[in-house]
């Protein structure tokens, strides 16, 4: 059987259940829609969004994305303050090409989205983390690391965190923005999970927060409609998208994926992107619900875990001694994977956890992939003591 079809970036074997893997089911791609997207665009006699496009993003598509906004947030969004990128991971670069020289210091939590750490990686930064427990990044903790480090950024993934699923609190929110304030200093909220809720309250995302903190909120397509869009937004403050338009990448290049905006400019006119925001959510519900049951069934004890409230990932804890890297072999001769916890840390610590996802395999395969993990990890951890 094949499990891994519409992977292209990836070889996997055929039979191997990836439960690392953070992307949508080839089928939860909305293809159809997209087809009428397009063609909606394209059935119009003004072909501006063929032409080089303004800086700050397609002028129809900031409007359109604001308006959405604006309902979802339940707060005003207006298109001045939206910046278009080509998603999550081109907006971190830009920032770090922008704000930091090589050899500065950015604040990370520990855990972290791995690629981001790669990618402050590329910009030589030095990365200082904060841990995070059940209320997202420990403020007790940053404020003692402000005492001696003057960060050009921090880095924060504030809802439905990536491993970790948590939430910043709003108490933590309203010290982290204080603080930032108080140190005039970049706080760069990855929001990428915030429309992404499977419980009925969600916090406001903080590019909604009106504060004297200079703020960047990320937005991306790919988690809500599809990654191979590339198409995501910066919300921030008039004056931070002044800088963020300077670039001579973008007076020769014109502003990003100007022809992309516009069909989704067209998904969020037709009702598409909001229609299928609502049926993720009810598969992805309905997949934490089954992925849980089976993991609670088949994990050992010793391994504990909260039921996502948002966003993609079970961030799966062990007893301190367990290095879940060392489990990695013996799972994948039993055809199943997952993401070891240390790749979430710049220091490879946090070994004893696991991130698991239930975004790309259906009901029956993430339930086959419990029972498979199950089996090897119960192994391991008897052997352990064997
Ligand atoms: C926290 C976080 N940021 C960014 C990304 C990548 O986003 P994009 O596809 O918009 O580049 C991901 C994807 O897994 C993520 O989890």
């Amino acid at each position: 059987m094949d499990f891994n079809q519409g992977l292209p970036q990836i070889d996997l074997p055929t039979d191997m259940i990836h439960l690392g893997l953070g992307q949508p089911s080839s089928h939860l791609l909305p293809l159809n829609e997209m087809e009428k997207a397009a063609a909606h665009s394209l059935s119009t006699e003004n072909g501006s969004f063929l032409a080089y496009g303004k800086e700050q993003g397609n002028v129809n598509f900031r409007q359109t994305l604001a308006d959405f906004l604006t309902g979802e947030y339940s707060s005003p969004v207006g298109p001045e303050h939206l910046f278009i990128t080509n998603g999550n991971s081109q907006a971190l670069d830009y920032i770090c090409k922008l704000f930091t020289r090589p050899g500065d210091t950015v604040i990370v939590e520990e855990p972290s989205y791995f690629l981001a750490l790669k990618i402050f990686a590329d910009h030589k930064l030095n990365l200082v983390s904060i841990p995070v427990d059940d209320n997202g990044m420990v403020i007790e903790d940053l404020k003692e690391r402000l005492k001696s480090a003057t960060p050009a950024f921090l880095y924060t993934i504030p809802a439905y965190h990536n491993p970790a699923s948590v939430t910043l609190s709003l108490k933590r929110r309203e010290e982290l923005v204080r603080i930032c304030a108080q140190k005039n200093l970049l706080l760069v909220a990855d929001e990428v999970y915030q429309l992404l809720n499977y419980t009925q309250d969600s916090l406001p995302p903080m590019g909604t927060w009106n504060t004297g903190c200079p703020l960047i909120s990320l937005g991306s397509f790919s988690k809500i409609l599809a990654p191979g869009l590339r198409l995501g937004w910066i919300h921030t403050r008039v004056k931070l998208i002044k800088k963020l338009i300077i670039p001579a990448l973008l007076l020769s290049g014109g502003g990003l994926n100007p022809f992309t905006s516009e069909v989704i400019n067209s998904a969020i006119c037709l009702g598409f992107l909001k229609s299928h925001i609502q049926k993720l959510k009810i598969v992805y519900r309905q997949r934490i619900e089954i992925f849980c049951d089976h993991l609670r069934e088949y994990l050992p004890d010793q391994a504990v875990f909260k039921i996502p409230e948002g966003g993609y990932f079970i961030w799966v804890k062990f007893p301190d001694d367990v290095d879940t890297n060392t489990f990695r072999e013996a799972a994948r001769k039993q055809n199943v994977d997952f993401h070891p916890g240390s790749l979430f840390s710049h220091r490879k610590e946090l070994k004893n956890y696991m991130r698991l996802s239930f975004a790309f395999y259906d009901d029956k395969i993430l339930a086959e992939g419990a029972l498979r993990l199950g089996k090897v990890v119960s192994n391991q951890l008897t052997m352990r003591h064997g």
